[in-house]
């Protein structure tokens, strides 16, 4: 069965509580929070207060997906608001092996981010160290944008390096995740779907969040 990671981004500002609600009442399993700083992508979201408020009102396990420069500026901060998972783009990262580290040594999960065009051997060399590995399948900055097919062809390389290792290293996509494309990443090995758009924008979130929840490979 597929982990499903709702994307706060799509969720209602104008009224949150309800939407945290709605994920705390539904099957999702964790809530992704997607941290832009309008440098690593064109877009600005929000940052640790935000999350810490969040925090207070969701039962959820906390994604948090960085897509800011410097991320090692801040994990303790994010820490501190609450996140369970930090992931940090590949691309952002200078000392990578040490910024994993830095994260697990707070006490929360790590995970890389890969955009598009980064292959995913760029996680080779750390691939035992982590919980995670997010492979986006949309260029990083908004929700509601189309997959991009080739992601397929990523997701069952990684997933022949994690098998091949004996590793429990899960694997997330992110990015144009839709009812009819959810099962076919699944089946190339993906182990976390997060869904912005497709579980916001649906007439019934938490039935939409209990179809992919049935997913299996
Ligand atoms: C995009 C974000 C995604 C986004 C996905 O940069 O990382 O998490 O919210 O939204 P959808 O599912 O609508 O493509
Ligand atoms: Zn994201």
């Amino acid at each position: 069965m597929a982990i499903v990671a709702p994307s706060f981004l799509s969720a209602n500002f104008l009224n949150l509580e309800a939407d945290i609600k709605m994920i705390n009442e539904s099957e999702a399993d964790w809530f992704h929070l997607d941290v832009m700083d309008g440098r690593f992508v064109p877009n600005i979201t929000f940052g640790p207060m935000i999350i810490e408020f969040i925090r207070k009102a969701s039962t959820r396990f906390f994604d948090v997906h960085l897509m800011i420069v410097e991320p090692e500026k801040y994990v303790e901060d994010f820490k501190k608001a609450g996140a369970d998972m930090l992931t940090v783009h590949e691309e952002c990262c200078v000392h990578l092996h040490r910024n994993i580290q830095q994260i697990k040594s707070l006490g929360m999960q790590a995970g890389v981010a890969l955009n598009p065009g980064t292959p995913v051997e760029a996680v080779k060399e750390v691939l035992d160290d982590l919980d995670m590995v997010l492979i986006m399948s949309v260029n990083p900055g908004f929700g509601g944008q189309k997959f991009i097919p080739n992601t397929l062809n990523k997701i069952r390389t990684l997933r022949r390096m994690i098998d091949e290792r004996g590793l429990a290293t899960k694997i997330e996509i992110d990015g144009g995740i839709t009812l009819e494309n959810a099962h076919s990443i699944i089946k190339a090995g993906a182990d976390v779907l997060v869904a912005g758009n497709t579980v916001f924008k649906s007439k019934d979130p938490k039935d939409t969040i209990a179809q992919l929840k049935k997913i299996t490979r």
